[in-house]
C-alpha cells in the first residue's frame, strides 16, 4: 500500500457502487484525517461503459475487462457487481493477488463464503462483508467484535427490505400482492425480476451468514426451510389482523436439543411483538445473548446509501487494522432433520373454500376430535359464499392439512407464530 494514497477498485457501479463513490467523496477530508491516506478510485469494472451513470467519475477509469482491474495496483477491492458467476473467479484471482476484499454480496458469500473465507486466511488479505447482511445495520460488527462472551441462543429478523415494504402496503391499503409488487417496482425497491426478494432466497443467504457468525456452523442451503411471500393474499392479511397478528417474512435462526434450525417464512408476530412495528422497507435484528438479554437493531436494510456506508465502514476498519485469520466457516451437514419446522408449535391457520360441506361446526368439530386445539376463531363468508376462516391452532400437522382438502374441499395454509418474549 504507498503511503498516503489507498488504491480502490470497484467490481460494478450501479446502485451501491455509485453510493461508494458519493460517500468517499462526501467524506473523503475525514477520512483522510481519520485514517492518515487519501481514498482514490482507480479502476471500476462495469458491463457497458457507454450507460449514463448516477455519479460521474473520469472515462478512463471504467473497464468492461476485469484484467484491467487485476493490473492496475490496487490494494482493496470493493465487488459491488453481484451474482456468483464471474464474480467468484474475480475475487478469488483478486485475494490470490494479494488484495484486500470489501463485498456486499449474500450470494456470494452464502454459496462460496466457505472457499473464500479459507483463501483470505491462506493469502492473509480481509474479507469484509458488514453490507451484505441487513445493508445499513452494522450487525456483523457487533456479533464478531461486542458478543464474543454472550452465547447468543437465538437470532430473528426481518432481512429483507423489498418484502416487508410489500406487506406493510398490502396491510395499510388492503391491496393484493400483485398490485403493491407493482407499485413497489414503480417507486425502484423491487427488481424486474422480484424473484430473490419475495420468494425468500435473499433473505436465506443473509441468515445464513448470520448464523456463521452466531454458531459457527450453518445448515446447507437446501436445508434452510424457506417460503415466499408471493402467494399471500389480502385475505391471509385481514384474517391475521382480525386476530391480532400482523405478518412478517421473518428470518430465524436458533438452537434446539437436535441442532440449528434455520427458516425464512411469512410468520404470524402479536401485533405487540418488536419486529411487529418494522415498517416499510426498514429491517430489523433481534438477538437473545444469555448475559445481555434481548437486543434488536433496526435501519435502513438497503438503499444507495446505508449500503455504501457499510462498504466503506468496513474499508475504514481494515485500514487500521492489521489482518487477523477470519473463523472457518463450516456447513453442518448433520443437521438435516433439525431443519423440518415444528408441528407442535402454534400456528394461525387460514382455510378458505366454497364448499357446502365445509360449515365452520363441522370443521371445528373434525380438528377438536384429531386432537387439535383451537384457541381463538375468526370466520367470514362473502357474497358469493366463499368461508374464510382464521385459526389459532396447536398440534396442527399435514396429514390434517390433507383431510382438511380431501374432506372439505378447504385450502389451508399454515403460518407460525412468533411468540413475544413476555408470552
Ligand atoms: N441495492 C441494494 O440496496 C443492495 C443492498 C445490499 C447489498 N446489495 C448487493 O450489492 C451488490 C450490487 O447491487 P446493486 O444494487 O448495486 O446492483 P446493480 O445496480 O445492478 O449494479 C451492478 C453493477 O455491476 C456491474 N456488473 C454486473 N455484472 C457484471 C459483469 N458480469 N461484468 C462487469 N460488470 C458487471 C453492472 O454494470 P453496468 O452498470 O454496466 O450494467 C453494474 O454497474 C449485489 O451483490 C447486491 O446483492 C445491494
Amino acid at each position: 500500500m504507498s503511503v498516503g494514497v489507498v488504491r480502490v477498485g470497484l467490481l460494478g457501479l450501479g446502485t451501491v457502487g455509485g453510493g461508494v463513490i458519493k460517500t468517499i467523496r462526501s467524506q473523503q477530508e475525514k477520512l483522510s484525517l481519520r485514517l492518515g491516506k487519501r481514498i482514490e478510485i482507480v479502476k471500476a469494472l462495469v458491463r457497458d461503459s457507454e450507460k449514463e451513470r448516477a455519479v460521474h467519475v473520469e472515462p478512463s477509469i471504467l473497464t468492461t475487462n476485469f484484467e484491467d482491474v487485476l493490473k492496475s495496483d490496487v490494494d482493496i477491492v470493493v465487488e459491488v457487481m453481484g451474482g456468483v458467476d464471474p464474480t467468484y473467479d474475480y475475487v478469488r484471482a483478486l485475494i490470490e493477488k494479494g488484495c484486500h476484499v470489501v463485498t456486499a454480496n449474500k450470494e456470494l458469500l452464502a454459496k462460496r463464503g466457505t472457499e473464500l473465507v479459507e483463501l483470505a486466511n491462506q493469502h492473509q488479505v480481509h474479507l469484509a462483508y458488514e453490507a451484505s447482511v441487513a445493508g445499513g445495520i452494522p450487525i456483523l460488527s457487533v456479533l464478531r467484535q461486542f458478543l464474543r462472551t454472550n452465547d447468543i441462543s437465538g437470532v430473528r429478523g426481518i432481512l429483507n427490505g423489498t418484502t416487508n415494504f410489500i406487506l406493510t402496503k398490502m396491510e395499510a391499503e388492503q391491496l393484493s400482492y400483485q398490485e403493491v409488487l407493482k407499485q413497489a417496482q414503480e417507486l425502484g425497491y423491487a427488481e424486474a425480476d422480484p424473484r430473490s426478494d419475495v420468494e425468500g432466497f435473499d433473505a436465506m443467504y443473509k441468515l445464513y451468514i448470520l448464523a456463521q457468525l452466531v454458531y459457527g456452523e450453518s445448515l446447507p442451503l437446501a436445508d434452510v426451510v424457506r417460503k415466499g411471500i408471493s402467494d399471500l393474499s389480502a385475505g391471509h392479511i385481514r384474517i391475521a389482523s382480525e386476530l391480532g397478528y400482523r405478518i412478517k417474512l421473518i428470518a430465524q435462526a436458533y438452537q434446539t436439543d437436535e441442532g440449528i434450525r434455520l427458516s425464512v417464512q411469512p410468520t404470524m408476530l402479536p401485533l405487540g411483538h418488536p419486529l411487529a412495528q418494522i415498517q416499510d422497507a426498514f429491517n430489523a435484528v433481534q438477538l437473545s445473548g444469555n448475559i445481555v438479554g434481548d437486543l434488536l437493531f433496526t435501519g435502513r436494510g438497503a438503499g444507495e446509501l446505508p449500503t455504501a456506508s457499510a462498504v466503506v465502514e468496513d474499508l475504514a476498519y481494515l485500514l487500521t487494522q492489521p489482518f487477523t485469520p477470519h473463523p472457518v466457516w463450516r456447513e453442518n451437514t448433520a443437521s438435516h432433520l433439525a431443519a423440518q419446522p415444528e408441528a407442535s408449535q402454534r400456528s394461525l391457520c387460514y382455510l378458505e373454500g366454497s364448499c357446502p360441506s365445509a360449515t365452520p361446526d363441522r370443521v371445528l368439530h373434525f380438528l377438536r376430535a384429531a386432537g387439535v386445539s383451537i384457541s381463538k376463531l375468526k370466520v367470514q363468508f362473502d357474497l358469493g359464499g366463499v368461508l374464510r376462516a382464521g385459526l389459532i391452532t396447536s398440534g396442527l400437522n399435514e396429514e390434517h392439512e390433507a383431510l382438511l382438502t380431501s374432506d372439505f374441499g378447504l385450502s389451508v395454509r399454515r403460518f407460525p407464530i412468533l411468540e413475544s418474549a413476555e408470552s
